[in-house]
């Protein structure tokens, strides 16, 4: 079994919330509300996981499957600069494969081995993980094929997180509306489907303008705080 590596989140606040970073061999399920930041965090990592190991990256590149079409290249060259890195070998370490159903979100997962190996991908984005699966099944007579159907998914994701030694991030909505989960706002969508197969969940909340608050949740081995962090041309920032 490889050891398990760390990407520095490029703050001092997400970092010490983490220990250090997002850990491979992991899925980090980062959940919480329109604008909360979620997408920005994943475009940092795409950079910040590009780094070398010295400088709190993995030397790799990223496979990002972008269900929303929320992608965007000239953030990761906004970032990469940020970084003093050189923003077009930046994107071209992205692999971007935008997925326009469910089952073409789980198609691109089941057909990423070779890419994954041929690239040196260490850091797989899911955003957003839940959301073409709550617009296709919809009401509650849907629901156990919704949550079998993601369930598969998100196996794959945690299969795949080990066997080729990745870092998984994946992003999830909370719930607004009773059909999609117990119409919580605070849950994340899929529930324990996607809580069991998450390593780490982190909650993002609102805090003002551009402040936003981090909290880790369940995590055996964190220490249950929250962190305050910025969205900003570094993606997140302190
Ligand atoms: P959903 O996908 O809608 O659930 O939201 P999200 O959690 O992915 O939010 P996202 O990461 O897209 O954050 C959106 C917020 O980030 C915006 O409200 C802006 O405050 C900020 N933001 C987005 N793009 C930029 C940018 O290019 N520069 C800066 N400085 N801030 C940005
Ligand atoms: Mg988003």
């Amino acid at each position: 079994r490889q050891s398990i590596g760390r990407i520095t989140t490029g703050t001092d606040s997400l970092d010490s919330l983490l220990l250090g970073g997002i850990e491979t061999q992991a899925i980090t399920e980062v959940y919480g509300e329109f604008g909360c930041g979620k997408t920005q965090f994943c475009h940092a990592l795409c950079v910040t996981v590009q780094k070398s190991l010295e400088e709190g990256g993995l030397a790799g590149g990223v496979l990002y499957i972008d269900t929303e079409g929320t992608f965007r290249p000239e953030r990761i060259i906004e970032i990469a600069k940020v970084h003093n890195m050189d923003p077009s070998k930046a994107l071209d370490n992205i692999i971007v494969a935008r997925a326009y159903n469910s089952a073409h979100q789980v198609l691109i997962l089941e057909e990423a081995g070779k890419i994954i190996r041929e690239e040196n991908i260490k850091l797989i984005v899911s955003d957003s993980t839940t959301g073409l699966f709550r617009a296709e099944y919809l009401g509650r007579g849907t629901l156990a094929n919704r949550q079998q159907k993601l369930g598969r998914y998100i196996r794959l994701l945690a299969r795949i997180a080990e066997m080729y030694n990745c870092a998984v991030v994946a992003t999830n909505q909370v719930s607004t509306s009773p059909d999609t989960f117990f119409g919580d706002p605070t849950k994340p969508v899929g529930g324990n489907i996607v809580g069991h197969a998450s390593t780490y969940r982190i909650y993002f909340r609102k805090g003002g303008k551009n402040k936003r608050v981090a909290k880790i949740i369940d995590s055996p081995h964190h220490p249950a705080s929250e962190e305050v962090f910025e969205l900003g041309a570094k993606g997140v920032q302190d």
